[in-house]
């Protein structure tokens, strides 16, 4: 199957997951605006880039696709939320995300607050689910593992990093950090809610897939750079040369154009030597690696 065809049905996969769990809700009649406001947060597009890892390391790890459904499924939820939150007039004060108006304008700023609120919870609360398909060690392992990438020493402390540098020369230690935090971090709990879907992997291979994902984390967040200078709105579904409008430091900012397409491929090598121990179980992750540099939205 080539990747194209993998990713595909990796995100009609996970759309059913999604779906299925905001439709079990029974939201009262009072919440209805806010069941819709995650909806369309959730719906609206998104490449689906770390359930595709969960379901990927999962492969690699000799676990099944339904053992990878719910962790996939909650930290494409903290995604979602996170983004929301972005776009916030508080923080990047983006209109147009995924093509479409951001949450706050097709909604209202209180809304897209409480949707980024709800989709968080719903992340852990589908990873707590009663659940045939992991043993409750296993999910607390992930709930653990969801809860470090996201809050204070991942992601939400990644996006302080990123508002405190607005306007500020930080140098490459510092951008480095804030990219590892504010977008590694969700990549990596993605690549180890998926390596924690089996029991006993081993040691040396748990290794190898963590330095694996804070490499294409880091890249990741390289190539978004890249592309806010490099792409179109009409391609990106969001709005082209932000970042420098909105004055934030970048690795083109700091390093130039040429000089951060140089980094993403140093990180893209780097991430495909560390995965040659895996071998061919492997092989989505590094079809992931390659898709992670070579995308263009
Ligand atoms: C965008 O993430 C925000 C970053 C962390 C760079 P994605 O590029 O994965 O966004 P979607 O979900 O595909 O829209
Ligand atoms: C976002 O980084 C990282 C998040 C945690 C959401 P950006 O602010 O660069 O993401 P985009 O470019 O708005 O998608
Ligand atoms: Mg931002
Ligand atoms: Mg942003
Ligand atoms: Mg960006």
């Amino acid at each position: 199957m080539s990747f194209a065809q993998y990713q595909k049905e990796c995100q009609q996969r996970i759309d059913k997951v999604l779906k299925s769990s905001l439709v079990n809700q029974h939201a009262p009649a009072s919440a209805q605006r806010l069941m819709k406001a995650m909806d369309y947060s959730l719906f609206n597009g998104g490449k689906r880039v770390r359930p595709l890892l969960v379901y990927a390391t999962a492969e690699a790890v000799g676990a099944s696709l339904e053992q990878a459904d719910y962790p996939a499924a909650a930290v494409e939820m903290v995604h979602a939320y996170s983004l929301v939150h972005d776009d916030l007039p508080a923080m990047d004060d983006d209109d147009l995300r995924r093509g479409q108006p951001t949450c706050h304008i097709a909604f209202d700023e209180a809304s897209a607050i409480l949707a980024g609120d709800a989709l968080q919870t719903q992340a852990f609360s589908i990873l707590s689910e009663a659940n045939s398909h992991l043993s409750a060690h296993r999910q607390l392992a992930m709930i653990q593992i969801l809860a470090q990438g996201s809050g204070l020493y991942g992601m939400a402390g990644g996006q302080s990093l990123d508002l405190e540098a607005v306007d500020q020369e930080v140098d490459l230690a510092y951008l480095e950090n804030m990219h590892k935090h504010k977008t590694g971090a969700l990549i990596t709990a993605s690549v180890l809610l998926g390596a924690h879907c089996q029991d006993n992997v081993e040691q040396a291979s748990l290794l190898a897939l963590r330095e694996y994902s804070e490499i294409i984390g880091l890249a990741f967040q390289v190539q978004d750079d890249i592309l806010d200078v490099t792409s179109d709105t009409q391609t990106l579904g969001k709005t082209q040369g932000a970042d420098e409008a909105n004055n934030k430091p970048t690795y083109v900012s700091l390093l130039g154009l040429q000089g951060a397409q140089q980094k993403a491929q140093q990180l893209h090598e780097q991430a495909l030597s560390i995965l040659l121990p895996l071998g061919s179980p492997a092989s989505r992750l590094k079809d992931i690696a390659d898709y992670i540099v070579a995308r263009r939205h």
